[in-house]
């Protein structure tokens, strides 16, 4: 049976904000509008669709936003659209707008809310991965963290500026939520002493006697980057330990949402206008359900059901050689 023939379709970012939301959002509508459809634009995610939140959208609604942190629809962690009732008014108001298909650009909690829109109540989905935490399966990088990890790489090579004129030790808090990617790629691309990661045990002796002996080999600083969804505690409280435990003194830096702010890289807004576009393309094809990654370099879509429940596992490899190169 041919697919039926989309006309008006909706776009919303939702939970964390990443930068080049706006840029996805600016790839949707304006390949949604180059196919003939029309776009609303839904403001404050999920909050904004069970209001009934919506805004005609039109190619010049996205100007001069690609270069832009944030996101101009708003966000939002909506509380009611996680009650079945939240959803059906979600469901109400799109039909009444005439909304037929829904690109939803977030994490793997705005997946799983678009997954049960589409199983209770039929609307058409795709999801766009959209989170500085790069914890989406299914896509090489999410968008947003290559923003967030060279944001935190910028202000390490600053901390080390400082830590190397005194010869201090400095732990970086870096976030991603429960897992270490943002830590791993930072702590990498930083020269870092040591990752702190919660996909791996922390050892605070064997972390303390690293140190230790960096510092006699002759190392002028030591910078340690620390998950914040690791295992050991609050980074002030790792911080204690270290010193407790014989290590030198610790200054503590948490980045927080500095690393979430600020224009997006080119390699975001690339990835962000491919995949924006990709997801339109697949709802006009009749498809629902999946999101939009990049694998290996190529468009790939994986079933919603994947991306919102499968984890993407660690690179040890690049952990490992963090570790070797830190010598
Ligand atoms: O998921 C993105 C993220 O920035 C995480 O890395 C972090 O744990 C969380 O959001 C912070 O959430 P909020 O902005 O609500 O404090």
């Amino acid at each position: 049976m041919a697919a039926k023939k989309l006309r008006r379709i909706g776009v919303l970012t939702s939970g964390g904000d990443a930068p080049g939301m706006n840029a996805a959002v600016r790839a949707v509508v304006r390949k949604a509008i180059h196919l003939g459809l029309e776009v609303v634009g839904v403001r404050r995610g999920y909050s904004g669709l069970h209001r009934g939140d919506f805004i005609d959208m039109t190619a010049r609604s996205v100007s001069n936003i690609i270069q832009r942190g944030g996101t101009i629809l708003k966000t939002d962690r909506s509380r009611e659209f996680q009650e079945p009732s939240g959803r059906a008014k979600a469901a109400r108001a799109l039909a009444s707008h005439g909304v037929e298909g829904l690109v939803v650009i977030g994490g793997d909690g705005s997946f799983r809310g678009a997954q049960l829109l589409e199983a209770e109540h039929g609307v058409a989905v795709m999801g766009v991965p959209g989170t500085i935490d790069n914890d989406i399966y299914g896509t090489d990088s999410t968008i947003g963290f290559d923003t967030a990890v060279n944001n935190a790489v910028e202000a390490i090579d600053k901390i080390r500026d400082t830590a190397a004129a005194h010869g201090r030790l400095f732990l970086v808090e870096v976030m991603g939520r429960k897992s270490g990617f943002i830590a791993l790629a930072t702590g990498l691309a930083a020269g870092a002493e040591t990752i702190v990661i919660p996909e791996e045990p922390v050892d605070i002796d064997k972390i303390c006697s690293s140190l230790l002996a960096g510092l006699e080999r002759g190392k002028a600083s030591s910078v340690v980057v620390v998950a914040e969804g690791q295992k050991a505690g609050a980074v002030f409280q790792i911080a204690e330990k270290i010193t407790q435990t014989g290590g030198p003194e610790c200054k503590v830096v948490v980045l927080g949402h500095l690393q979430r702010g600020g224009n997006p890289t080119a390699r975001d807004r690339i990835l962000a206008s491919v995949l924006g576009a990709a997801a339109v393309d697949a709802l006009v094809a009749g498809k629902s359900g999946f999101m939009a990654g990049m694998l290996a370099g190529k468009v790939a879509l994986c079933p919603l059901a994947d991306a919102s429940t499968k984890k993407p596992t660690i690179d040890r490899d690049a952990l490992e050689l963090a570790k070797v190169l830190a010598i």
